[in-house]
């Protein structure tokens, strides 16, 4: 239970998968910004709140061996996940480390690359924890983050009233009990004072239909996440259900549209 209670979202099966799923919808954008960042074979890389490594995993074989991923998370279960998933894929170039990130020292220095995804929005301080990270680095390398920016951008067309009260519902609840879901507006500010100079800021939402896969994404976690939020007593099941009965009635909607939360990808370099 401890375990479960370290990381807002929980460490389970469920969310492992569900990462998997975002992955899966993100990959082709994650790669991109790899490639422009410049990451090739031989860089030495951290995943800063690596989860259960799904890009982890990606950035290991593109490094290759002689390249290193230092994957930092505080989960027992996501390490044990990223174990798993090295053996499979045949990849022994992931050191793997216990890190608190709001607490902790960053363990490896004078690396190429940070990349950092879906984390500062659980940190009490995140402009610390940008700071820690980019001392990291090497002078010119590079700082990669994947966050949100406005997460108040999710909705529907045809209009759902229920869903839109889930949004707010979930932000209010994320602000209380995790961090700012809308962080990537502080770290941007925060880049000179880590020492990273901006290359580029490219803010990413998708407008998908229930046929596309990225519909797939949100559906992991929109109803899941009204459950949590009653299983907690900040919401009451029924209204978690209400939000489940909607989110089936949209997908069934052949008019429905879901913007996705907004997102900035933030490529910067250590000055
Ligand atoms: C939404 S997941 C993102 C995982 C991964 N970056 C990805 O993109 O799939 C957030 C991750 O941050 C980790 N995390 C949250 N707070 C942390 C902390 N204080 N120190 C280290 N890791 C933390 C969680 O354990 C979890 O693995």
């Amino acid at each position: 239970m401890a375990e479960e209670r370290s990381y807002y979202l929980g460490t389970h099966d469920a969310e492992t998968i569900r990462l998997g799923v975002q992955h899966r919808v993100w990959r082709s954008h994650v790669l991109d910004v790899w490639r422009r960042a410049g990451i090739t074979t031989g860089w030495r890389a951290i995943d800063a709140g690596s989860g259960p490594g799904h890009a982890t995993l990606d950035l290991a074989e593109i490094v290759g061996p002689e390249g290193r991923v230092y994957a930092l998370d505080r989960s027992d279960n996501f390490r044990n996940a990223i174990e798993a998933g090295a053996r499979v894929r045949g990849l022994a170039n992931i050191d793997l480390h216990s890190v608190d990130l709001g607490t902790d020292p960053i363990p490896v220095a004078g690396v190429d690359v940070v990349f950092i995804r879906w984390v500062f929005i659980f940190m009490a301080d995140p402009v610390g924890v940008l700071k820690k990270l980019a001392a990291a680095l090497r002078p010119g390398g590079r700082f990669i983050c994947h966050d949100y920016y406005n997460w108040g951008v999710m909705s529907w067309t045809p209009q759902q009233p229920v869903l839109a009260e889930f949004v707010e519902t979930a932000i209010r609840d994320w602000l209380a009990n995790a961090g700012d879901i809308n962080v990537a507006r502080r770290i941007l500010p925060a880049l000179p004072e880590a020492g990273l100079r901006l290359i580029e800021a490219r803010p990413i939402t998708f407008c998908a239909s229930p046929r596309d896969f990225a519909w797939q994404w949100p559906k992991t976690f929109v109803p899941a996440h009204a459950r949590r939020l009653a299983e907690r007593g900040v919401v009451s099941a029924e209204w978690a259900d209400e939000v489940a009965r909607a989110w089936n009635a949209a997908e069934k909607d052949p008019r429905t549209l879901m913007t996705t939360p907004l997102l900035m990808e933030i490529l910067a370099e250590r000055v």
